[in-house]
């Protein structure tokens, strides 16, 4: 969602901020701005539009001086994108500032009172509220005054506020909505994300839900909402601050495709040990990990695709019943779950807010929760009862790519786990599952090496109106995350069938040219799949297939063909979403489309 950045310290404080809100800009971004105190006054400058806009508008900060700051990227939720609804927003004196992230649930009600009151709104956002209440609370005393304020707020914020007659402390704030505080000899920041500092510290303390901070140019103190100082452990974040570069890629999906097989590698490789699978952050003794009944994945998007491929893994190695959930289905359907449940949410951000629901609605049914997280210190990592993350590094390209990657073998080291503990996997089978899943790296590689053949292929599919994507088992799931990057990012409309049942009614929809994407990579379900892509050819489709290496016959059906090399066909998934999440990005590339922000998308999706 919207993107906050803040500092204080010996710098001059707009450059560094709308740096860090180019590195957040992947959260939201149809306008954005930024305040700041220059030695008399706070000065605000706003844009409707990309960062680039106000960049121009303040020569790239250069005509800002003043050694505080606060920025943001914005997201519309409250009102339309537009220079008014961007953020700061101010009291009617310009005297407090407010960056917010998050959504003021009761903000009506707040309005009404402060309108009544007299205060005059200029914008149609809910963040304004906040700048009014403050104003009307104010005493001279900014911690004082913002405790207040956030008893009487409902939702979720990450705030940043400047006080005009504080000029030497800014002031930050957090419920539901991440936001981190980092520290270097130069000064103080606050950021929603890690990579937005990266280049300046990497010593980071992460707020926790109602937590405020007062930041100096030399310090950091924190508070409960109950003007109560605590102290918070200060956490060496070890990202490589080139991850958060694109080096060289035209785009961060590219880069990021292309770091797949690291990716994989650094998530497989920690939890082997001397040809066993060792995950200890699992928190779960053997015994617990053997009485498991039924496992519930709960999931957003992409991450609810490895979800479904994880289900055919689990059920057919383990014969464990799993179900899969979308999140915001999960957590208004008052699920079933019983003790020996264990319930398995999946993300990439910690922090979709969905996900974090369903969290806490098993929590509190007594229902243990693993997360498999990416952004460590998320608050869905914080939450769970254990994490197991997936070494992916910042993912910045809106589009996920490798941390799906990094998902999938999340899945597949559980599995082999869970079959390893309840007998229910043997040696030569585990030994050569362990080869399968250690040889994924180097195969993804090769996979990476079809690019020019997959980026000619999409250039003859740029002005494609609809394309569908079809498979059985695990093929449907690897079709549901190929469906949804060609849809996200190039905005052609595009669906994913299980291969059997188009002929329930959608087969209607395939005309001569149409494409579709036939995924074949099960050795059982071939044949059936076969039959399927004959049904869609004899409608006049062109067929696009990712078959096994060596299934030939494919090549009388359908129209072009890649293949993948073999492995276990349970983890077939790793290896056939190369070539789609790359059919994708050159569909997108060819239509001129900027790949990494496609448009209504956020990255980290912090509302309902
Ligand atoms: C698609 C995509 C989204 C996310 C979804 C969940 O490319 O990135 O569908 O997978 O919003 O996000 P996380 O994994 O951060 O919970």
């Amino acid at each position: 969602m919207c993107g906050i950045v803040g500092y204080i310290g010996k710098k001059q404080a707009a450059p560094i901020v709308l740096d860090g809100l180019s590195k957040l800009e992947y959260r939201g971004y149809d306008s954005a701005g930024i305040a700041v105190f220059d030695g008399k006054e706070i000065v605000t400058k706003k844009a409707a539009g990309r960062l680039a806009v106000l960049e121009n508008l303040t020569h790239n900060g250069e005509n800002m001086p003043g050694f505080s700051g606060i920025g943001h990227t914005r997201w519309a939720t409250h009102g339309a994108p537009s220079d008014l609804n961007a953020h700061p927003h101010s009291n009617g004196a310009g005297t407090i500032v407010v960056v917010h992230n998050g959504i003021i649930e009761n903000y009506m009600a707040l309005k009404n009172k402060l309108v009544k009151k007299g205060y005059e709104f200029s914008s149609e956002t809910d963040t304004e509220v906040l700048a009014h209440l403050l104003d009307y609370y104010y005493d001279g005393n900014p911690l004082q005054t913002i405790t207040k304020v956030l008893h009487r707020v409902e939702g979720s914020y990450a705030l940043g506020i400047l006080f005009a007659d504080h000029p030497d402390e800014l002031y930050a704030a957090r419920k539901n909505s991440p936001l981190i505080v980092g520290c270097s000899e130069d000064g103080c920041f606050i950021a929603s994300d890690v990579p937005a500092i990266l280049k300046y510290t990497r010593n980071v303390y992460y707020l926790d839900n109602q937590e405020i901070a007062r930041l100096t140019a030399d310090d950091v103190k924190f508070y409960t909402v109950d003007e109560e100082e605590i102290e918070k452990q200060l956490v060496t974040v070890d990202w490589d601050a080139n991850a958060a570069e694109k080096a060289g890629y035209e785009f961060f999906m590219l880069k990021e495709i292309y770091e797949e097989p690291k990716t994989v590698t650094d998530t497989i490789s920690p939890r082997i040990r001397n040809g066993e699978i060792v995950i200890e952050e699992l928190g779960l003794t053997d015994e617990e990990l053997k009485a498991i009944n039924r496992i519930h994945i709960v999931a957003c998007g992409s991450a609810y695709h490895v979800g479904v491929t994880a289900k055919y893994v689990i059920e057919g190695m383990l014969r464990i019943p799993v179900e899969v959930d979308l999140a915001s289905e999960f957590r208004y359907r008052d699920p079933i779950l019983s003790p020996e449940d264990l319930v398995i949410v999946v993300s990439q951000s910690g922090e979709t807010a969905d996900t974090l629901e369903a969290v806490r609605e098993s929590k509190a049914r007594g229902i243990k929760v693993l997360a498999i997280v990416n952004v460590v210190g998320s608050s869905i990592a914080r939450e769970a009862d254990s994490v197991f993350y997936t070494w992916a590094g910042p993912e910045i390209s809106v589009a996920t790519t490798k941390a799906y990657s990094a998902q999938l073998v999340a899945f597949y080291l559980l599995t082999m786990k869970l079959g390893r503990v309840r007998g229910v996997i043997d040696d030569r089978r585990f030994a050569k599952l362990l080869e399968d899943l250690q040889a994924l790296p180097d195969q993804i590689e090769l996979m990476l090496g079809q690019k020019e053949k997959i980026q000619h292929f999409a250039n003859r599919y740029v002005a494609a109106r609809s394309v569908f994507f079809i498979g059985r088992g695990i093929d449907y799931a690897i079709g549901l995350e190929g469906s949804l990057k060609l849809k996200e990012i190039s905005y052609i409309h595009s669906e994913a069938y299980a291969a059997g049942e188009l002929k329930h009614g959608t087969i209607s929809l395939i005309e001569p040219g149409t494409l579709v994407v036939a995924v074949a990579t099960q050795p059982e379900l071939f044949a059936k799949t076969v039959s399927n892509i004959k049904e869609v050819k004899s409608r006049g489709a062109f067929v696009m297939a990712i078959a096994e290496r060596g299934r030939k016959e494919i090549e009388k059906e359908a129209d072009y063909v890649l293949y993948i090399p073999f492995t276990d066909p349970f983890f077939a998934n790793s290896l056939a979403i190369i070539p789609l999440q790359l059919f994708a990005y050159y569909v997108s590339v060819g239509k001129g489309y900027d790949v990494d922000h496609p448009r209504n998308l956020a990255k980290s999706v912090t509302v309902e």
